[in-house]
C-alpha cells in the first residue's frame, strides 16, 4: 500500500507491506534511530514518536496508520530545550530510554507548560527508565518547563 505522511517535517511516499510495524518501517527504511525498540509490546515507551502531536508507542502501530499523518522523532525538533535539561538535570544515563522521555515530555509540555508533579508522573507512565530513577527525570521535565517559560515561548518548535 502507499502511505503518504509527513516525517519531522519531510513529505514521504512510500509503498509498505501491510503487516509492517511503524517502528520497523521508520527505523529499518527511513533510517530513523532515535526510536529504540525495548519490549516491543506497548510496556516500555522507548520506541515512543508523535503522532498529530500525541505520543504513541509506534511498536503497536503499523506502517500504514502514519498514513496522512504528521509524524516527528527527537531529530525533527528543533529546538534542544527538553533534550538539554534532561542532560542538566542528570535524567540521562544509558540513553536507551531517553528519546522516547523526551517526545512525551515534548507532548506534555505542549499541552501544559506548567505541570505539577502528579500530571508529569501521569503524562510519563508510559515510559519506562532502568538506570537513572524517576526524580532525575521528573527535575528535567520541571527545568525544561522553566526553560521555555523564560523562552517566552507558548508553544514548543517541534
Ligand atoms: S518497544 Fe514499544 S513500548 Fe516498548
Ligand atoms: S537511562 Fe538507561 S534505561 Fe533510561
Amino acid at each position: 500500500m502507499i502511505i503518504k505522511f509527513k516525517l519531522n517535517g519531510k513529505e514521504i511516499v512510500r509503498n509498505v507491506l501491510p503487516h509492517k510495524r511503524a517502528i520497523d518501517f521508520l527505523r529499518d527504511d527511513l533510517g530513523i534511530l532515535s526510536i529504540k525498540e525495548g519490549c516491543g509490546e506497548g510496556e516500555c515507551g522507548a520506541c515512543t514518536i508523535l503522532v498529530n502531536g500525541k505520543n504513541v508507542h509506534s511498536c503497536l502501530m503499523l506502517a500504514v496508520e502514519l498514513d496522512g499523518k504528521e509524524v516527528i522523532s527527537i531529530e525533527g525538533m528543533k529546538d534542544n530545550i527538553i533534550k538539554d535539561a534532561y542532560v542538566e538535570a542528570g535524567a540521562v544515563q544509558c540513553g536507551f530510554c531517553t528519546p522516547g522521555f523526551i517526545i512525551s515530555t515534548h507532548a506534555l509540555l505542549s499541552k501544559n507548560p506548567e505541570p505539577t508533579d502528579e500530571e508529569i508522573d501521569e503524562a510519563l507512565e508510559g515510559n519506562l527508565c532502568r538506570c537513572t530513577g524517576y526524580l532525575k527525570i521528573r527535575d528535567a521535565v520541571k527545568l525544561a518547563a522553566k526553560k521555555l517559560k523564560e523562552k517566552g515561548s507558548d508553544k514548543i518548535d517541534s
